[in-house]
């Protein structure tokens, strides 16, 4: 079967053969360096979807290259919104700088009694390999760079929920400016998540929370809800004006 894997030097996809048979894409790869072209460059660690280090776009959607199995003319591309070093191997450092600008650990312990269910809405947060499938998928990222996304505010979920944090305002305070309310709930970072995440769900929870602490969604404050409108615009409501 032939595969195509886009060359950063020529910025061109180039076809490699390989023997017929169900393998994983990981082992494609190693075999196409092994082979047939020792500069090939890619990522991988563990070779058992722990690592998160080998995520890569086959066909356009993101796959994690040790578990994906490649199949006759499939395209391999490296992840979206990342700085390319060589071939499929990406800078990660941008995005995982989002951990950091969403504060997400734990701000200040406090005792507090966890139930199952406590546990139980916060633990498949933690299976989060830092992949990031979800961030090259977030639509958001063509048109603001600056966006938190998804792994880092599902994180941020994660942290602002646990009982035992004693200062959550800060964690949502801090996911306020191109956070929780720029996201266009668009789903893609839950349909790509090799660990069954859903940081689409997180998402809207956190905006929940975020009105609970006095934020709002900064485009429905935008809104023209207040004075008298005669042109047409708004709802013509005056909270100073009676009825
Ligand atoms: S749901 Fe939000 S965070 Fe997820 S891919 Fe869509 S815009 Fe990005
Ligand atoms: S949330 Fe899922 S897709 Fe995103 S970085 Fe974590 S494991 Fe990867
Ligand atoms: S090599 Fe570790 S997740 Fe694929």
């Amino acid at each position: 079967m032939i595969i195509s894997i886009l060359r950063s030097e020529t910025n061109t996809h180039q076809n490699y053969r390989l023997p017929a048979g169900e393998i994983p894409l990981l082992s494609a790869l190693v075999y196409i360096k092994e082979t047939q072209d020792a500069t090939l460059t890619f990522s991988a660690g563990c070779r058992a979807s722990v690592c998160g280090t080998c995520a890569v776009r086959v066909n356009r959607r993101e796959e994690l290259a040790c578990s994906y199995k490649v199949k006759p003319g499939d395209v391999i591309e490296p992840l979206q919104y990342h700085s390319v070093l060589r071939d499929l191997k990406v800078d990660k450092n941008k995005a995982q700088e989002t951990l950091k600008k969403a504060t997400t650990w734990l701000q200040k312990f406090q005792e507090a009694p966890l139930t199952h269910e406590d546990e139980k809405r916060t633990e498949k947060q933690t299976d989060c390999i830092l992949c990031d499938s979800c961030y090259s998928a977030c639509p958001v990222f063509a048109v603001n760079p600056d966006f938190l996304g998804p792994f880092a505010l599902t994180r941020a979920y994660r942290y602002s929920e646990d009982k035992r944090e004693g200062d959550a305002k800060t964690i949502i305070d801090n996911v306020q400016t191109n956070g929780v309310w720029d996201c266009t709930l668009c789903g893609e970072c839950t349909a790509v998540c090799p660990k069954g995440i859903d940081p689409k769900m997180d998402i809207t929870m956190l905006r929940g929370t975020s009105l609970q602490h006095g934020h709002q969604d900064p485009s429905f404050a935008s809104q023209n809800f207040g004075g008298p409108d005669f042109g047409g615009g708004g709802f013509g409501f005056d909270p100073n004006g009676g009825f």
